[in-house]
């Protein structure tokens, strides 16, 4: 009897102490929500990232991706980093009005960076940091901007001169500032959320809108479009986010790892987003769905006069601090 009382204590004691190295095995999740496809240069980012966190962390973080809005929406997901249901996001700075920074719309102006080396040089300097300051009260760690490119915006008819823009509804994903200079060119801007556009599209709910060629290819927008213009009139980018409490919550040695799996992952994604979307245009093209046109330099000039109220506009919006910054940093005039 003693014996079968020995017996049952140890395995007892078996179980505790499985139960508690189960418990400290168990990893670290990081929920990534996201609303584009898997094969764009967020996308692939966010899988570059999960593969560089788990190897690096020997598997103690699990990173969870979920692309296509499958998570939250727009708006949603941001809600849902600030209650921490979920723990990274990577969102286009043209929605984070939501979370009270407003500054980080300036990077929609129009006609802002001249290429894509004055959009990696700012963003990588006072620019990014400045941007990301703004978000220190909010309960929000900013760890990285992820590049997407120049716009392009479509409707069923060309958009070629500033008056083929008037009474279109055009749909943007969130920035007064792209608000603004739609309304400059007389169409009618609407929010909506990215998971909506195709739709919208498709039953006339809104005529037009604006992305990138990688968001064009694969949510298919160019099949319910008949003129695409490659205008590349604003610039899309990420700011790659994590609710503060969780971030500074992780032991700092796991913390070390991830920093360096997301700087990684963020040279990587910067360094695709140029040729995803020329390959991207390259297949629109091939489809042969909708036509694509490209301004001359006559036509850039009447969009950027006709979009110029926007800059002094913006003042009031995004405040005179982040565009001060911005005019020194890309040697340009905000008004
Ligand atoms: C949009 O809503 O158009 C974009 O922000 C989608 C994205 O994240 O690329």
């Amino acid at each position: 009897m003693k014996k079968a009382f020995a017996l049952i204590g140890a395995a007892v004691a078996v179980l505790a102490v499985s139960a508690v190295s189960a418990s400290a095995q168990s990893p670290i999740i990081i929920k990534f929500s996201h609303v584009v496809a898997n094969d764009t240069p967020k996308g692939k980012g966010a899988l570059k990232f999960k593969e560089l966190a788990e190897k690096y962390t020997n598997g103690k973080v699990k990173v969870e991706v979920y692309p296509n809005s499958q998570l939250y929406k727009d708006k949603e997901e941001i809600e849902a980093l600030q209650l921490g249901s979920v723990q990274m996001l990577a969102p286009s700075t043209a929605k984070f009005a939501p979370l009270g920074a407003k500054e980080f719309e300036a990077l929609d102006l129009p006609w802002l960076f001249k290429d894509d080396a004055a959009y990696d040089k700012a963003m990588k300097g006072p620019v990014g940091k400045y941007l990301f300051k703004k978000l220190e009260s909010k309960g929000i760690t900013g760890l990285a901007y992820w590049d997407n490119g120049f716009h392009m915006v479509s409707s069923n008819r060309p958009l070629l001169m500033p008056a083929d823009f008037q009474g279109l509804k055009v749909r943007i994903s969130g920035s007064k500032i792209a608000d603004r200079y739609f309304r400059d060119v007389g169409a009618i801007p609407q929010i909506l959320a990215f998971s909506e556009v195709y739709q919208a599209l498709q039953t006339g709910v809104v005529d037009g809108c604006e992305n990138t060629p990688s968001n064009y290819l694969t949510q298919k927008f160019d099949e319910v479009q008949k003129h695409i213009t490659v205008s590349n009139h604003a610039h899309l980018q990420y700011a790659v986010i994590v609710n503060t409490k969780f971030w500074n919550g992780l032991p700092a040695d796991i913390r070390a790892e991830l920093d360096k799996a997301m700087a990684e992952a963020t040279d990587y994604t910067n360094s695709i987003a140029h040729t995803e979307n020329v390959e991207a245009l390259a297949a629109i093209k091939a489809k042969g769905k909708a036509t694509l046109h490209y301004l001359t330099p006559e036509q850039v000039a009447a969009w950027k006069t006709a979009m110029a109220p926007t800059y002094k506009w913006a003042k009031g919006r995004v405040g005179a601090e982040v565009l001060d910054v911005m005019s020194k940093e890309l040697d340009i005039k905000m008004n």
